[in-house]
């Protein structure tokens, strides 16, 4: 601190206590509203602390604006969140036409088409942009939000309005309410300008038209979103009050009438139209004013599309075409390993950095050491190497001809973890060799904590990668729930966070912020979270749905250790667990390390217990239903899907727990079990009319 401070008079301490408010609130500014800090963490708490030594001194410089008194109120995170009222999907890949008849082939058994008969399809471009929804209350704009991670996003709203293709008020005729979703996206030819301009001021370019209409639609400043090249094209609906339309070409065509923009798309019959169509786009696709990364198409008649419904994260009525990935010739330089959460060893290969389609590439997956080999590929070597879209860049081929007189040797695997040094092993018939550390072993722990953090997962913000490394490193953090101690211990530490390199006050509190507004947590999320091997973000629903609570989930899975006992038949009897995924659920609950670790969060967290998805007032919700035997008004898919929409739970056996047997024709042991046990029998008819189906 400087001397100079303490022989102030008191004009001279006046002027240098505006002076330093003035620096100070540049800074905020700079931080809080442009994301952008012009100082470091470190000056910014010096400027401050000689704020507060002034004010010491001369009080009566003292006021309620003064940073000294509010700072405690800046936002931690900018956006206000939003519940999407209904889930913003994704759409499911197909790479070949090949794919795209599966497609199609099945939807026809889904709904029971016979062969061949004709499905009318839209195309339409596949914009790449960011996701938006555009929610109109009574023709007006009220809100627009990011798809975030499908059920929640951030509100948006003020940015979105200054984009100029954006209607604040539609034309007449549109329902009360009326949410549009659909992609913002940057001109791509304004983009290469403006970017340069942008560029020599930040030094920062974006990599491409997608980055730069993200990072400007998350600004915080919505002043600084105006003036950019934005647009937008909606290809979808939200929540509606009212059906307006029978097909989706007419969606498309309302949509238009009200004044919101749309591509150009193409009725399509038959799959040789659907390839034409196709093949015109990407063409035309250097020529056009958006990104463009594949064709989407979707099932034209709407009734059909309710009756498909969704898998998981995307909608059956619908499929992303890809076009094939862009490619680039580079030398590998090295081939490194990664060790992940699970343990798996996996060969990494390291570029000259290359630029393939818009981004920089140094790194890329070699998946296994089987592939190494089948492709024999050598450091040293010049390599093919391909990415598309978000998927993490491959490597497909060597390029023989520039392979050097006098190359490397044969990659050999390690048989150890190149992390711990345990023996790393491959079961039989898998293509993958693990770390047998386990707990001892600091990459699996590592990789654990940052997918317990990570966006699916915790979503703690502020909680990155490098973080966790280095919290690890200072054992400050070597479980989940040290991390919702550490507040508490760093009030005592003798190197407190906000005194280490790259810290201060401000990035410390919105630390604990970020971390403090996570301590409640719903139950789907907890049990992805804990990082099961095989238990994603749909089978941790799943269970989540089945059980209910964490104490049930956890006395049932105990239970399930007897192979012969009940609850090692519920599980198995849940639809989508298989004896396999049984097995490393049943494995992770019979450590007693997990179970210590599992009461240590539960004394940390509210673990809100699942909320099933709104079923109205179904009279299956919550009931547990076999089908058995053949349908005739419905495919077995179709049935389940629709049982699982009404809040039914399907199980593949029967037990004492099954409310309703549902037996077809030629039902066999099911149907004598259910009988046996006194379960609820009924026909296909008798189901329709419980659930009102029309
Ligand atoms: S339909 C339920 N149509 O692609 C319907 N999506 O990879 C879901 N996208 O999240 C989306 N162009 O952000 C649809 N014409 C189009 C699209 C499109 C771009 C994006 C959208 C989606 C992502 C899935």
């Amino acid at each position: 601190m400087s001397d100079a401070l303490f022989n102030l008079d008191r004009e001279d301490a006046r002027a240098r206590h505006a002076a330093l408010v003035k620096e100070i609130r540049r800074h905020d500014e700079a931080y809080y509203t442009h994301d952008a800090p012009i100082v470091s963490d470190a000056e910014y708490d010096e400027l401050r602390k000689q704020l507060e030594v002034l004010e010491t001194q001369y009080p009566e410089l003292v006021t309620e604006s003064s940073p000294t008194q509010t700072v405690g109120a800046a936002p931690s995170s900018g956006f206000k969140k939003v519940r999407h009222a209904v889930p913003m999907l994704s759409l499911a890949n197909a790479f070949s036409e090949e794919d795209v008849n599966d497609f199609l082939d099945k939807i026809r058994r889904f709904l029971g088409l016979p062969e061949g008969e004709p499905i009318e399809l839209v195309g339409e471009p596949k914009i790449d942009g960011l996701s938006c929804s555009l929610r109109y209350e009574h023709g007006k704009l009220v809100q627009a939000a990011t798809r975030g991670d499908g059920a929640e996003g951030e509100d948006i709203t003020a940015n979105v309005k200054t984009i100029l293709d954006i209607p604040h008020t539609l034309n007449p005729g549109a329902p009360d309410i009326l949410e549009v979703r659909g992609e913002i996206f940057m001109n791509r030819k304004k983009f290469m300008s403006w970017n340069a301009e942008q560029a020599a001021i930040t030094k920062k370019p974006f990599a491409n038209p997608r980055n730069a209409a993200a990072g400007s639609v998350r600004q915080l400043d919505a002043s600084k979103t105006a003036g950019r090249p934005l647009h937008f094209f909606g290809y979808a609906l939200g929540e509606v009050s009212e059906k307006f339309a029978t097909s989706q070409e007419e969606i498309r065509l309302s949509l238009a009438a009200w004044g919101i923009p749309e591509t150009p798309y193409k009725l399509c019959k038959n799959t040789a139209e659907i390839m034409a169509f196709y093949e015109s786009l990407l063409q035309r696709r250097a020529d056009l004013d958006y990104e463009i990364d594949g064709v989407v198409y979707k099932v034209n008649r709407l009734d059909w599309q309710e009756r498909l419904g969704f898998v998981s994260r995307s909608p059956r009525w619908a499929v992303a075409h890809k076009f094939p990935a862009e490619q680039a010739v580079t030398r590998l330089e090295a081939i490194s390993i990664q060790v992940g959460r699970t343990g798996a060893l996996t060969p990494v290969a390291r570029l000259e950095p290359i630029t393939v389609g818009g981004v920089v590439v140094s790194n890329a997956t070699l998946h296994n050491e089987d592939e190494i080999r089948r492709k024999d590929i050598r450091v040293g070597d010049y390599v093919v190497i391909q990415r598309a879209g978000d998927v993490i860049p491959q490597i497909v081929s060597v390029v023989l001809e520039k392979r050097s007189k006098n190359p490397g040797p044969e990659y050999k695997f390690p048989n150890t973890c190149p992390i711990c040094g345990s023996h790393a092993i491959r079961e039989e018939g898998e293509a993958i060799r693990r770390c047998t550390g386990g707990l001892v072993c600091p990459a699996q722990a590592v990789e654990r904590l940052k997918h317990f953090v990570s966006r699916l997962a915790f979503d703690i913000e502020g909680l990155g990668s490098k973080i966790i490394e280095q919290f690890w490193e200072e054992d400050l953090v070597r479980s989940p729930a040290d991390i919702f101690t550490l507040e508490e211990r760093n009030k005592t530490s003798l190197t407190p966070i906000r005194a280490k390199e790259g810290w201060g006050d401000l990035s410390e509190k919105n630390l604990f912020a970020a971390i403090n507004s996570r301590r409640t947590v719903p139950f789907n999320r907890f049990i992805y979270a804990l990082g099961i091997r095989q238990v994603g973000e749909a089978t941790a629903k799943k269970l989540a749905s089945v059980y209910g609570t964490l104490e049930n989930l956890k006395s049932a899975l105990i239970a399930a250790q007897d192979e012969t006992g009940e609850a090692r038949a519920d599980l198995l009897a849940i639809e989508d667990i298989g004896p396999s995924v049984a097995a490393d659920l049943i494995g992770f609950f019979a450590e007693d390390h997990n179970l210590q670790q599992l009461e240590r969060l539960e004394s940390l967290l509210t673990i809100q217990p699942y909320e099933a998805p709104k079923t109205g007032d179904s009279p299956v919700a919550g009931k547990t239903v076999v089908f058995t035997g053949t349908l005739t008004k419905l495919t077995r898919a179709e049935a389940k899907a629709g049982a699982e929409r009404l809040g039914a739970k399907v199980a593949g056996s029967v037990s004492k727990k099954t409310d309703y047997v549902i037996a077809g024709e030629d039902a066999g042991s099911k149907l004598k079990k259910a009988q046996e046990l006194g379960v609820t029998i009924l026909t296909e008819d008798d189901w329709l009319a419980l659930i009102g189906a029309p």
